[in-house]
């Protein structure tokens, strides 16, 4: 029986690694971690992360051909393949900080597996690297090796959180990236053989090491700018009466262009996507090409502006001041059908709200109080260093309060701001939702979820992002002291 050991039991490794398991019987998967809460959730009927159809599978397989430990060393010494997925942050401090990838956890993860390994091994980033790792871990397990071989794939994983489980046992395509040698050849196919149990094999695309570890930064790149594309466009709607979703669906006709990540909203959030250009900047300053580092740099700065430019409307449509009026946060989650908040656009638009003093009722269905006064009490920097290892901040936000559910979020509030797009806030009854409110009641639609004309009929004044203004907002300077 071939063993595979995933390190890492976060967002990719945890659901990657159940989906192996339930396509691949014949193969024992162990799933390792360093933090003791994340495999004990594991193991629980509480799974650390929310997935729709993840803890279906993980039930299917666990205690079969599925395990999740955190005896690392044993599980990695066994295996014949070892997939990595662990995090892979902006570096805080140091040569490249804020912009360059963070590769200790993986430097670690490599380390050990060159320390108690005993037989040869296929190592694969999961994770997703700067161009050239592959080289460095491949210097670390060799300089180490005591005789053992190692073969080193790039296979970067392209699921999207929220429809994890979806994407996994329907990929689009699967990317396998090895040395063009034989050895490398024959480790690519492999790997190859094990997804070809469910993946049709057309849509495996082998390539050499780089340009897999580079396609997976470019990918991320691509779709963060097409948020920022659309986003850029619904400010311009708002200045001259265009509607951004009208906009958009004529682009979407387009057989060039397509219909997908086309709605504009608050901005883009989770982990990957500013990480991965802020990398890719690096690397491009890192070998002289100031302009093309200058051109993925604007997809970030879009995507602050996005967010500056809400919370600016939400203060100014208010009578320039929040300060002690109670405001509704709908969603904190950085989209819907995940758990994750990890750089959502909910922080940023908090933190500038708080900035000028409003007191907060936020209500997510799946984001816990802890998670959401940990991510407002935090440090911007550390967000994607796994803090779930360190102890939880003592610090509550005093102005924040979380609720469990969007009456009680509403009740007596000034204003509504809608932050992520679950379903569930597309059904709520607005009428008695205006009813319990101040007057004039405010909604900040920032992800274009509501029926405007219904909403206005109800009484509300409403800002949509990208859809023509209501005299109110209109008539409301913009100021740009709100940065972010
Ligand atoms: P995560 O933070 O959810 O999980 C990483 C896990 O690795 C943590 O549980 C941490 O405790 C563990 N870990 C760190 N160092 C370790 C070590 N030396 N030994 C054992 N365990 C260790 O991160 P996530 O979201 O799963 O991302 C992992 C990688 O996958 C990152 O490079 C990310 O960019 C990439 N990725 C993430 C996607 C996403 O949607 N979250 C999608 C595609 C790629």
């Amino acid at each position: 029986m071939v063993k595979i050991c995933g390190i890492g039991a976060g967002y990719v490794g945890g659901p990657t690694m159940a989906v192996i398991a339930l396509k691949c019987p014949s193969i024992e998967v162990a799933v390792v971690d360093i933090s003791q809460s994340r495999i004990s959730a594991w193991n629980s009927n509480k799974l650390p992360i929310y997935e729709p159809g993840l803890e279906e599978v993980v039930n299917q397989c666990r205690g079969k051909n599925l395990l999740f430990s955190t005896d690392v060393e044993k599980h990695v010494h066994e295996a014949d393949i070892i997939l990595v997925s662990v995090n892979t942050p902006t570096k805080i401090r140091g040569l490249g900080a804020g912009k360059a990838a963070d590769l200790t956890y993986w430097e670690s993860a490599a380390r050990m597996i060159a320390d108690v390994s005993k037989s040869n091994k296929i190592v694969i980033e999961k994770s997703t690297v700067p161009v050239r790792t592959a080289e460095a871990i491949e210097k670390i397990l060799t300089h180490n090796s005591k005789g053992i071989k190692y073969q080193i794939l790039s296979n970067p994983e392209f699921l999207s959180e929220g429809t994890a489980i979806q994407d996994l046992l329907n990929p689009d395509r699967v990317l396998i990236g090895g040395n063009q040698d034989t050895e490398g050849l024959e480790a690519i196919q492999k790997l190859k053989a094990i997804y070809a149990h469910w993946v049709p094999e057309d849509r495996i695309i082998t390539t050499n090491l780089w340009s897999a570890e580079l396609s997976k930064l470019a990918d991320n790149a691509f779709l963060a700018q097409r948020i920022s594309s659309i986003n850029a466009m619904s400010a311009l709607c708002e200045a001259t009466g265009a509607e951004v979703s009208q906009v958009s669906h004529a682009l979407s006709k387009n057989t060039k262009i397509g219909p997908k990540f086309l709605n504009a909203s608050v901005g883009f959030g989770g982990s990957c996507f500013q990480k991965d250009i802020l990398n890719l900047v690096y690397i491009c300053e890192s070998n002289g090409l100031i302009e093309v580092a200058n051109y993925w740099k604007q997809v970030i700065k879009v995507n602050d502006y996005q967010k500056s430019r809400f919370v600016n409307r939400v203060v100014t449509s208010m009578f320039n001041t929040v300060s002690g009026k109670k405001i509704a946060i709908l969603g904190f989650a950085f989209k819907k059908d995940t758990s994750d908040t990890r750089k959502t656009p909910a922080i940023d638009v908090c933190k500038g709200l708080l900035g000028d003093n409003a007191c907060l009722s936020i209500y997510d269905p799946r984001v816990t109080e802890e998670q959401i006064q940990k991510d407002l009490s935090m440090d911007g920097v550390e967000w994607d260093h796994p803090i779930h290892l360190k102890p939880m901040s003592s610090t509550v936000v005093k102005q924040v309060s979380v609720v469990g559910d969007a009456y009680e979020a509403t009740k007596e509030a000034h204003g509504i701001c809608i932050l992520t797009e679950w379903d569930e806030f597309k059904t709520i009854d607005y009428q008695k939702v205006y009813d319990h409110m101040q007057k004039p009641a405010f909604v900040f639609d920032g992800r274009n979820i509501l029926n405007v004309d219904k909403m206005r009929e109800i009484g509300f004044i409403v800002y949509s992002i990208g859809r023509p203004l209501d005299q109110w907002p209109k008539n409301s300077k913009l100021d740009s002291s709100y940065d972010i």
